[in-house]
């Protein structure tokens, strides 16, 4: 399966990726955009799920994505932002119109190189270019386990590392944050959550059955989950900000 069909695996499932999927602390927005600035555009937005995070921290709020499904849900749920369809390599706004841009769990899926030259194009000069990821917790053992599941292909390392490093051409590593939050979450919605992850998305579904039945097991295993309904899932956001050269 192609870097392509998987980024483009979440456009069937707007509404569950919505309610299933973690949000993102308040500090790694006040991280990227400590005071309030004149435009900010969230690229890659899906269903606005950082982009929340960015209302009230700039005076015009821009959303890009290229999934209509997705950006209908954003739209339904954040009628202020100005939500528009688009990429990464093409975004569609004028050069030097903002001063911040973000992009969540979402960098890895991009063309690094067009993206990078792109988002310069956009931002004005010494503008902002923030990063994020939300992780699993290295100290979980229990959630670690069922990453492993959902992605057999991928070592414990990139587990916690992922496309961010110093050197993005345009740009200069300026801040980088690793916040520590805990997550109440039901066990159904710990399962849903798993089915609206890209591997999960275009599995067959004989393995998808196997693998949410792995990581069923899992939690019927684990000190901290066996017999709950609800339970504490520790979370990582990692952050990054880039000022542009
Ligand atoms: C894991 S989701 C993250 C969505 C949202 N930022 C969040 O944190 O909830 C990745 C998003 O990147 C979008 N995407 C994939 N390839 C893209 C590209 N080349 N340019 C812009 N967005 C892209 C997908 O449609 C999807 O909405």
């Amino acid at each position: 399966m192609s870097g392509h069909a998987l980024a483009r695996s979440f456009e069937s499932i707007g509404d569950d990726y919505d309610r299933y999927r973690p949000g993102f602390p308040e500090a790694s927005a006040s991280a990227i955009v400590p005071s309030v600035v004149d435009a900010v555009l969230d690229l890659g937005a899906g269903t606005g799920k950082f982009t929340e995070r960015l209302v009230g921290r700039a005076r015009r709020t821009y959303a890009v994505e290229p999934s209509e499904r997705m950006l209908q849900v954003l739209r339904s749920k954040l009628p202020g932002v100005e939500a528009l369809i688009g990429t990464a390599e093409c975004i569609p706004v004028a050069e030097a119109s903002m001063d911040v841009v973000t992009v969540a769990q979402a960098f890895h899926w991009f063309e690094r190189e067009t993206a990078s030259a792109e988002i310069s194009r956009v931002l004005v000069p010494g503008g902002t270019l923030g990063l994020l990821w939300n992780h699993s917790d290295p100290m979980c053992v229990w959630d670690r386990a069922c990453h492993r599941i959902a992605h057999p292909a991928v070592g414990d390392e990139d587990l916690t590392t992922d496309s961010a490093d110093s050197e993005l051409p345009g740009f200069v590593l300026v801040r980088r944050e690793e916040l520590h939050w805990t997550e109440p979450i039901t066990r159904e919605h710990y399962l849903r959550r798993w089915s609206t992850v890209s591997s999960l998305l275009i599995a067959d579904d004989a393995t998808r059955t196997r693998m949410l039945g792995e990581i069923g097991q899992v939690l019927d295993e684990a000190v901290e989950t066996r017999g709950r309904e609800e339970f504490d899932l520790p979370q990582v956001t990692e952050v990054y900000v880039y000022r542009r050269i």
